[in-house]
């Protein structure tokens, strides 16, 4: 008679708490979402043109334990029935993280439930193999968040390999920065793509050009968006100045921008692909909901004819969530005893 083995799965409950956002999700074998929460601090910090770190701790605080309980509801399950915990312990607000990591560190002191702490900016790029996505290695992975533009090298799913990032700003940064030039506040990437979509390049009466930083530059994977807010910068002034700066300048503004930054984002990572022989091209992290990033990578793999398979994640998970931080932990992550956790800020991320 044939014996069927039962396959253990292992269920993980993540909390992620780097920034303005709360988030809670149980996660099965890494690709199963089985309960996800989410809490944003983001409109609190509208007014004050940026994220307040003292109103997202507090935020945080107030949201961490509704949010386990919200994603354990949507699981139908309780804290008995996990099999680990996983927390993101960096990069990201000291204040913030303290709130996860703690809450983390005595759920598993009560529950005696191994804690696998998370790198978050690694994690971003786990997302991509929610719903069990076939991936082929070796993979070129841009991650593309808010406070961070990096390249790696992924041979299987847990050997990265880092392999250049920004010198100075973001690209998520860049947009933010453009957007509150342009009068968007704080609504960043969401905004500058709102209004780029308006803009009708054929009824144009300017030609506004920005500059693409770093894409000339030969076998160098490095990126740097800070100029890009001067150049800005000058053409606001310049079109105030003559008495012109209305909506269809803010919308060629918006849509050159993220022009720039999409140019940079593709071409690099396309060098990358060459340089590695990569198979394929993971993106992920806030940016990669950009729908035009998305596009280009589509349009420039299928116009060079290449063979190279393109991912990314659905825009709900490239955004901050817990669920890519459950899959990274079920994927990479060990864990660690939980008096040796802590919140890590600077968490580096050039492995
Ligand atoms: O990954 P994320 O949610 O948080 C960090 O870990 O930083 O990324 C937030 C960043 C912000 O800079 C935001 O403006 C950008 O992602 N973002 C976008 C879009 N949605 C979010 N940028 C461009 N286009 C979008 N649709
Ligand atoms: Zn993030």
């Amino acid at each position: 008679m044939e014996v069927v083995k039962k396959i253990k799965r292992m269920k993980i409950l993540a909390i992620e708490s780097s920034c303005d956002e709360t988030a809670c999700a149980m996660v099965e074998d890494g690709v199963k979402i089985l309960g996800s929460a989410v809490a944003t601090s983001a409109a609190m910090h509208e007014k004050y043109g940026g994220i307040v770190p003292e109103v997202a701790a507090r935020e945080q605080l107030k949201c961490v334990i509704p949010t386990i309980q919200e994603a354990l509801k949507q699981a139908h399950t309780d804290l008995e029935a996990i099999d680990s915990l996983a927390v993101t312990i960096g990069p990201g607000l000291i204040g913030s993280l303290l709130i996860g990591v703690e809450t983390a560190k005595t759920i598993a002191l009560a529950s005696g439930k191994p804690l696998i702490p998370v790198n978050h900016v690694l994690a971003h790029m786990y997302a991509n193999f929610i719903g069990d996505q076939r991936i082929e290695f070796p993979a070129i992975s841009l991650v593309v968040s808010g406070g961070h533009t990096e390249l790696f090298l992924m041979t299987n799913k847990k050997d990265l390999k880092w392999l250049g990032g920004t010198l100075d700003d973001a690209a998520g940064e860049a947009f933010d920065k453009a957007a509150r030039l342009l009068g968007f506040g704080s609504r960043g990437g969401v905004a500058i793509q709102e209004a780029a979509s308006k803009y009708q390049i054929e009824k144009s009466k300017y030609q506004i050009k920005l500059p693409r930083p770093m894409l000339d530059k030969n076998n160098e994977l490095n990126f740097s968006f800070s100029g890009l807010k001067t150049a800005i910068l000058r053409e606001v002034n310049k079109m105030k100045e003559k008495q012109q700066f209305g909506n269809e300048i803010i919308q060629q503004l918006a849509f050159e921008v993220q022009e720039a930054i999409t140019d940079v984002l593709v071409g690099k990572t396309l060098r990358a692909v060459k340089q590695y022989n990569a198979k394929s091209i993971l993106i992920s992290g806030g940016v990669a909901a950009n729908l035009r990033l998305r596009e280009k990578f589509i349009s420039t793999v299928n116009n060079q004819r290449l063979t190279t398979q393109f991912c990314v994640p659905p825009v709900h998970l490239c955004t901050d969530n817990a669920v890519y931080i459950a899959a990274y932990a079920y994927f990479r992550g060990y864990a660690v005893d939980w008096r040796e956790i802590t919140a890590v800020p600077d968490l580096s991320v050039e492995i």
